[in-house]
């Protein structure tokens, strides 16, 4: 008999880790897997698109649980998700990344005693204010199976108490997608069509979503102040979230900041492939501009993937407009440093989840 996994997804950053993961275990008869769409994300910009151009199937169920207040969310999804779990009785449920999807996905699959099985377990800002920081430590507290991106997220699980040989290094997902789409991006007319004028011209991409960032207008004002100098030297691209959009309403900004409407994976790869430079407070664009050799700068002042700095070409830039001007100025200024891929991060993530799967579901003495 195969063993049923139901695997959540529910907003954009987790639909390039979903993909890959689906199609390593999806071919094996020895797992039966239904997809949760929790609809976290609904707009197609932010969803359908990303279905289609990374190859996922319809959802087996879809819980429209939609925007509201982090608690309206996360309870939402969990008074929609528990029927599906009753009903299908699944082996394991497996959730993704750190979004209020994936807290509610374990919690209601563990009230019930499924196992949950965590990808990209282990990553910590030690930021408390950050809603992922809570929604990674509240899944980690309760996961039997931890699949880690970087050894930071071993090292830290560890710390806290989970069973190393419940730890699993699988490398990064959401690279996996990268390297099966890059050629396909990088071949497509994204420059000309959305760089309007600028196809020989160097250009900058920015994305912004974080409420820390976006949500205080004072705040916001002071990274728009830092984009309008960069912008001044290196014309910037903003695919703009939805939340952002609306707390950009009356404030200004220059000329050479150009916002977009949020893109699809495609055109986003694409871009960030040939940009000089992204600005942005988002967790898996750390990782792809780390892989894609793009110098990043994460308007944050903290980040849960410390290898993207250590290894990769990703710079803590804070969120003031002398520190971010400053980070800019440096990366200008100085060298490039001598940049590595992280270990794992090979595109064959997908198969090691298969590998580690396989053994945990053909092994279940060792499980608790
Ligand atoms: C969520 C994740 C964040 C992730 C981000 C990627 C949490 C706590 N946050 O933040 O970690 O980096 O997704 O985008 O889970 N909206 C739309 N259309 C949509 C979805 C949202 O218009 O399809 C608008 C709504 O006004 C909504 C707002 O965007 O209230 C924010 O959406 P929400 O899902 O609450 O959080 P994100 O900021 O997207």
């Amino acid at each position: 008999m195969s063993v049923k996994l139901l695997v959540i997804a529910g907003a954009r950053p987790n639909f390039m880790k979903v993909a890959p993961l689906w199609a390593a275990l999806s071919p094996d008869p020895q797992f039966l897997l239904k997809l949760v769409h929790t609809g976290q994300h609904y707009d197609y910009a932010m969803s359908g698109q990303f279905f289609e151009e990374l190859g996922l199937p319809q959802p087996d169920y879809h819980l429209e649980a939609g925007s509201g207040s982090h608690a309206q969310q996360t309870a939402e999804i969990l008074k929609r998700l528990e029927p599906v779990l009753i009903a299908e009785k699944p082996a394991a449920i497996v959730v993704v990344g750190d979004v209020n999807s994936t807290l509610a996905g374990a919690l209601a699959a563990k009230k019930l005693g499924i196992d949950v099985i965590h990808v990209e377990a282990g990553l910590r800002s030690l930021d408390r204010s950050m809603p992922e920081e809570i929604n990674r430590l509240a899944t980690d507290a309760i996961s039997d199976l931890f699949l880690v991106t970087e050894e930071s997220g071993r090292y830290n699980l560890l710390r806290e108490g989970a069973p190393p040989e419940r730890i699993h290094m699988v490398g990064n997902l959401m690279i996996d997608s990268l390297h099966g789409h890059l050629k396909q991006a990088l071949q497509s007319d994204a420059r000309s069509r959305l760089i309007q004028g600028e196809a020989e011209r160097q250009f900058g991409l920015i994305t912004l979503h974080r409420p820390a960032n976006v949500d205080h207008e004072g705040q916001l004002a002071q990274i728009l102040m830092a984009l309008d100098e960069i912008s001044q030297e290196v014309p910037l691209y903003w695919p703009v979230h939805p939340r952002t959009r609306a707390k950009l309403q009356g404030l200004t900004y220059s000329k050479e900041i150009h916002l977009l409407e949020p893109l699809g994976y495609l055109d986003f790869l694409s871009l960030q492939a040939q940009s000089t430079v992204v600005l942005t407070d988002s967790g898996g664009i750390q990782e792809e501009t780390t892989v894609l050799g793009v110098p990043c700068l994460t308007i944050r002042e903290n980040t849960e993937r410390p290898v993207t700095i250590e290894c990769g070409t990703n710079r803590l830039a804070g969120t003031t407009r002398s520190s971010i001007l400053k980070a800019w100025r440096e990366l200008r200024d100085e060298p490039q440093k001598e940049r590595k891929i992280p270990p794992f991060w090979d595109g064959k993530a997908g198969e090691r989840c298969h590998a580690v799967l396989s053994q945990y579901f053909l092994t279940p003495v060792e499980r608790g």
